[in-house]
């Protein structure tokens, strides 16, 4: 046996015996290299076997901890929204979360923020300035609708690696996806009309259709394979909807990546029923898979899919740089944008063009993502350690954002009331359906570097998850704290496991 196999021997049996509890940390790299004698390497090839058994896992600039004996949580089911076409409602509550966003003294646990805060966007911010000492006049005139060619040639060529064959002249730049979404919308929907809609789906989306008047067909949705296809057929043989919006690569909120054949499946009932589709796909490049996913609009033959997207989610919102390409709604999408902004401000168009042309582009969307691949490891570890069993947690695909279910008769709305005193916000599952369903689902991003104040804050969500459940269940009232509750956090981090709500 070697040295590291005898260290990771050790220490595998110090955790059986319960010397190393769940959720506690273990000794530095450096201290058990000098307790035993070893090298730093032999301790470090010790700890990649435990982690590779699942036995502990490393989080980032804070060190080993030991793995919870909790099984994974298992899969949300499908959802099964309402089968009608429904008005929708929850803006207050949206009103609310996107109000929050700035507030820098909540931890936004639910927000849909990216990370802007890593060395590879170091580019970005020399080139805007560059642009703004050269004082070049393109910035300060109006731009022509379509964008700056510059970009929308870069944007033609990123579009390759989902599949998609575009030309610049088939893309129009607009003022992040949102705008996308809403000229798409405005482009082939008439007030009072009926849109197939993901179940949960992002709440941007929802609240474009009820400022538009339009009602929203919500249709079942699986957590690893996306929308149902026999649901939505079932759907467009009932009711006249006039298109479907979906996020088909990393969804919002549940994190799936359609399989290439059902969205070959989807368009082929898109053309039987003869239904538009707006393809919204701001995650779709942080797949942890690669090459990244198709989209769906790489498999559309007759122009059908508007395919909508923008840089917030990889590099940063506050661009306010998104597209589409609506293929054969483009003049009437033209149309929209005119009567929506006119142009768009060029200034960080041209920036986000002269990035990835300069190059800085994908090495940033590559360290993004496993940035994000490990955040997820770290947080769903951290949410079997806190939270009690009995809930159902996503397993993204790609993206930063995570979806958990609990029992029916939780009130996220109420618990997001809880934490409010404790500066910590999460989004209630209610902002993510047209009629405020999933009132006992959260969505929780994973964007941030986990640091002790997140597993703080993880710690005290995982508590009142846990005292509402009990009060959801009254026969689990008389029994003890849910394993995972109990105090080993508490021998190494003092701030960790207190009595909070
Ligand atoms: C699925 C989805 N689409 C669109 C948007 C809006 O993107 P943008 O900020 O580019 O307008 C978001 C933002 O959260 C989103 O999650």
């Amino acid at each position: 046996m070697t040295r590291y196999q005898h260290l990771a021997k050790l220490l595998t049996e110090r955790i059986e015996q319960g010397l190393y509890r769940c959720g506690e940390k273990l000794p530095s790299v450096r201290v058990l290299s000098q307790e035993h004698g070893v090298s730093i390497s032999t301790v470090q090839q010790a700890y990649s076997v435990l982690e590779e058994c699942q036995l502990i896992i490393s989080q980032p600039r804070s060190g080993y901890y030991v793995a919870p004996k909790k099984a994974t949580p298992p899969l949300p089911a499908i959802t099964r929204p309402a089968q009608r076409p429904v008005e929708i409602t929850q803006w207050d509550a949206v009103l609310e979360l996107v109000n929050a966003r700035l507030d820098t003294s909540v931890l936004q646990l639910g927000s849909g923020m990216p990370d802007v805060t890593q060395p590879t966007l170091k580019p970005l911010w020399k080139i805007m300035s560059r642009i703004a000492q050269r004082q070049d006049l393109q910035v300060l005139n109006y731009d022509n609708l379509y964008g700056v060619a510059a970009l929308r040639e870069q944007i033609a060529r990123l579009a390759v690696d989902g599949g998609c064959q575009l030309s610049a002249d088939e893309i129009i730049i607009t003022t992040g996806c949102h705008e996308a979404l809403s000229i798409a919308l405005r482009a082939i929907c008439t007030h009072g009309d009926i849109v197939a809609v993901e179940s949960p789906a992002f709440h941007g989306t929802m609240q474009t259709l009820r400022g538009l008047g339009l009602k929203a067909i919500e249709i079942p949705t699986d957590s690893v394979s996306g929308l149902s296809l026999e649901a939505l057929e079932l759907a467009l043989d009932q009711w006249p909807v006039k298109a479907l919006i979906t996020v088909p690569n990393c969804n919002n909120p549940l994190g799936f990546i359609m399989p290439d054949a059902r969205k070959q499946g989807l368009l082929t009932l898109a053309q039987r029923f003869d239904l538009a589709i707006i393809e919204d796909d701001v995650y779709g490049e942080l797949a942890w898979e690669y090459p990244r996913p198709r989209t769906l609009k790489s498999f559309d033959d007759d122009g059908r899919v508007l395919l909508c997207s923008s840089f917030s989610k990889i590099l940063a919102p506050g661009l306010r740089v998104g597209w589409i390409s609506a293929g054969r709604y483009h003049d009437r999408v033209l149309h929209m944008k005119y009567i929506s902004t006119g142009s768009t401000a060029t200034q960080t168009q041209m920036a986000v063009a002269a990035f990835i042309k300069q190059g800085h582009y994908a090495p940033h969307l590559r360290r993004m993502r496993s940035l994000y691949q490990r955040n997820l490891d770290v947080f769903t570890y951290w949410i079997r350690h806190f939270f009690p069993s009995g809930i159902c947690v996503s397993r993204p695909q790609g993206g930063f954002l995570l979806w958990v279910e609990l029992p029916e008769a939780f009130d996220a709305v109420r618990l997001n009331r809880e934490l409010r005193p404790l500066n910590i916000q999460i989004a209630s599952g209610s902002l993510f359906s047209a009629s405020g369903k999933y009132r006992n689902c959260l969505r929780l991003s994973y964007a941030f570097p986990f640091d002790e104040r997140m597993q703080q804050a993880l710690a005290d969500v995982g508590r009142a998850v846990d005292i509402a459940m009990r009060a959801c269940r009254p026969e689990a009232r008389e029994a003890g704290p849910a394993e995972g509750m109990q105090e080993p956090a508490l021998a190494n981090n003092p701030s960790i496991g207190r009595q909070t709500v």
